[in-house]
């Protein structure tokens, strides 16, 4: 269908199963095991209602903010996700160029299919860029990287957690990702004995060190002045040792439900960290020196103010603008962004908003979550 018939952003996805190749819905849309982590991500914002406030004269409203100290027209980013040629030959480069028209931040993925300078030197004069990390076994290989990408001026590093070895995702596995798979990741950053035989995820992934320690934090901040943010944080004590080892924030999530099967939604983290932070140190957030991100499931922009009330300073998307991109090119990440920014607009009047700093946990009735969160520990 014609880019103007496309309403929300699920209907990108209903587009994608139809005309995606078999091999790139397989990889984007897999998540771990029976798929359950997958469902619930989005489920969990379907636990959160809002307490709106009325008469607030909500002509002018504005959803812009910062993130990391940077400009962003609304409060997300588009997240890492891999293997961006598998959908459109163009790759990551639909999401840089949309991304700048639209003023948002985009996370570059160490496996994009585009080389990282290709993405670089796509991005509009000041369009800020941050990294996601996979930590190669060979240091050196991810300290040249690192300093590579701080030179070519991305402004913020978000390394990995959650994937010392990469989830079941069944569906991809029965897939084969050949050698001379366009979409093969372009930069010297990949083992030469890859097993090709089940999915892209497995033959892109044989370079990961499962040995990722908190021990080698410090190391990291001493190859780098970007700020480093730990993406895949799923409790709040690891949200605590990475705010006491001095880092710029956590990303709460499990990884698109790819990773471990039953992990909680980065929704339902969120509010247990945000309780515990402010038991343990005092913190209260948004908060600057430390933020909190989520992903998983976001799919609305009223999704988007459940997480912020509740704390977050920015939301990652990741599968609808893969979905996007594949069907539509650059114009349908484009088309996603337009409707979550008209979403945003409209529900921020409805919500009694005027700006992201009005966007205040009492706008939310979160008890569902909360009851069940204050069993843990
Ligand atoms: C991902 N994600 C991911 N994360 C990461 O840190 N490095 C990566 O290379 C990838 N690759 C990747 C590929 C695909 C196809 C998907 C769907 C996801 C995870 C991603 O950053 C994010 O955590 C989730 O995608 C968020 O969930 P939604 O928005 O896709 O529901």
């Amino acid at each position: 269908p014609p880019l103007g018939e496309i309403l929300s952003l699920h209907d990108f996805e209903a587009i994608a199963r139809e005309v995606l190749p078999e091999k790139a819905w397989a990889y984007y849309s897999s998540a771990a095991d029976d798929e359950i982590t997958l469902r619930e991500n989005h489920a969990a914002y379907h636990r959160v209602w809002f307490r709106p406030r009325i008469l607030r004269s909500v002509t002018h409203v504005d959803w812009s903010t910062s993130i990391l100290g940077h400009a962003s027209k609304m409060p997300l980013y588009i997240t890492a996700t891999a293997l961006g040629k598998l959908g459109h030959p163009d790759g990551e480069l639909n999401l840089t160029r949309a991304a700048a028209k639209h003023g948002v931040i985009q996370m570059i993925p160490t496996l994009a299919s585009c080389s990282f300078d290709e993405i670089v030197d796509a991005a509009a004069p000041g369009q800020v860029q941050f990294l996601q990390l996979y930590v190669n076994s060979d240091r050196a290989i991810t300290e040249k990287f690192v300093r590579h990408a701080e030179r070519r001026g991305v402004k913020a590093l978000f390394i990995t957690v959650d994937a010392p070895q990469l989830g079941r995702r069944e569906k991809d596995m029965r897939m084969k990702f050949e050698a001379e798979d366009p979409a093969e990741v372009t930069d010297n950053k990949v083992s030469d004995k890859v097993d090709r035989s089940q999915g892209a995820a497995r033959a892109i992934s044989s370079f990961i060190d499962t040995g990722l320690d908190w021990a080698d934090i410090p190391w990291f901040q001493s190859i780098t002045t970007m700020p480093i943010i730990l993406k895949g944080v799923q409790c709040w004590e690891d949200a605590l040792l990475a705010y006491d080892a001095g880092l710029a924030g956590v990303v709460l999530s499990n990884h698109g439900g790819r990773q471990l099967e039953f992990s909680r939604s980065g929704l339902e983290t969120l509010v247990e960290v945000v309780a515990h932070l402010k038991e343990k140190r005092g913190l209260t957030f948004p908060n600057a020196r430390f933020q909190l991100f989520v992903d998983g499931g976001v799919r609305r922009a009223t999704d988007v103010l459940k997480a912020i009330a509740l704390g977050a300073t920015a939301v990652g998307v990741g599968r609808p603008f893969l979905y996007a991109f594949s069907s539509y090119g650059q114009d349908g990440v484009e088309r996603a962004l337009q409707i979550l920014n008209d979403e945003f607009e409209m529900s921020m009047r409805l919500l009694g908003a005027r700006s992201i700093a009005e966007v205040v946990p009492e706008m939310v009735d979160a008890s569902s979550i909360h009851q069940h969160i204050v069993a843990v520990p």
